[in-house]
């Protein structure tokens, strides 16, 4: 999925520019689909990729592992949680966290925890969902979560795949219309940010995957840019950019990052504000 470097911002090529022997490490918060930059890379970089999903536990099933297993144990899969990554302070080149932040209880935490894990000089690229304004919470998801986040999640899926023919064509009728400001009052996902060459029964699959991923989360803490960027900054981070990326599946808000100093340093320059 070459969209994938527009959000990264092109892995592997700044790998390249590491200095020679320092195999750079990567870490990854939930394991996605960043094996292509892995792939393609001469510079032989670590990922380490961590989520907090029980899938990781089935070791031999976890679909992750059976498709990577060409980089050995350059590929390490871990189950934890952003919030006690299993790694030294300042020990990553780059950290990307894609898909995940919005699910976490507290965004600015798990922020800190990433940037705590970067080297000085290293990058943090996340996305996330956003804020766009008061009406950003009037959608069926937000009004339907409440119900389905406590569902068991069999039982949503079941729920999901018995209504989604219906709920298609509805949202269809809706876009042809030009009425598709309706289609946030009914509980399926947005469908036109979805890839344009999409058979109807992927489309359907990917209906279902992600209506299922947006009602089955415990947590779904949309943030504003702003907001973001100003957490980064606290962190002793360059923001390098903030905003809207294009990729070949859509688009994604995006964040990246540069840590300039560390926790320390920040402690420092706190303490001697105060003393001024
Ligand atoms: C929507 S999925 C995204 C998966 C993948 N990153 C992708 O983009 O396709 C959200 C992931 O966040 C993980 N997650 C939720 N809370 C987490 C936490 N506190 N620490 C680490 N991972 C977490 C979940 O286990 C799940 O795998």
């Amino acid at each position: 999925m070459n969209g994938c470097h527009n959000i990264t911002g092109r892995v592997c090529k700044r790998f390249k520019r590491l200095p020679p022997g320092g195999c750079g490490r990567i870490t990854m918060t939930a394991p996605t689909w960043l094996w292509v930059d892995l792939h393609q890379s001469r510079s032989w970089p670590w990922l380490h990729s961590v989520s907090t999903s029980d899938s990781l536990a089935k070791r031999e099933d976890y679909p992750n592992r059976k498709n990577n297993l060409s980089y050995g144990n350059r590929l390490q899969l871990a189950q934890a949680s952003i919030y006690e990554l299993p790694f030294a302070e300042s020990s990553f080149d780059k950290i990307f966290c894609l898909g995940v932040l919005q699910h976490t209880p507290s965004f600015e935490d798990a922020i800190r925890s990433l940037v705590k894990h970067a080297k000085i000089g290293g990058e943090i690229v996340v996305d996330f969902y956003t804020i766009n304004g008061w009406y950003t919470k009037i959608h069926s998801k937000y009004l339907l979560r409440p119900l389905t986040k406590r569902l068991g999640k069999a039982t949503l899926l079941r729920l999901i795949r018995a209504n989604i023919n219906w709920l298609i064509v509805l949202f269809d009728i809706f876009c042809a219309l030009r009425l598709g400001v309706l289609t946030r009052f009914i509980p399926i996902t947005d469908l036109r940010g979805f890839p344009t060459g999409l058979s109807a029964r992927q489309r359907k699959e990917w209906a279902i995957m992600d209506t299922f991923d947006g009602l089955s989360p415990a947590f779904d803490n949309p943030q504003r840019v702003s907001d973001v960027v100003k957490m980064f900054v606290e962190e002793g981070c360059d923001v390098t950019h903030a905003g809207l990326v294009d990729w070949s599946g859509g688009s994604s808000t995006v964040v990246r990052a540069v840590k300039r100093c560390s926790s320390f340093d920040l402690g420092s320059i706190a303490s001697s504000q105060q003393r001024g």
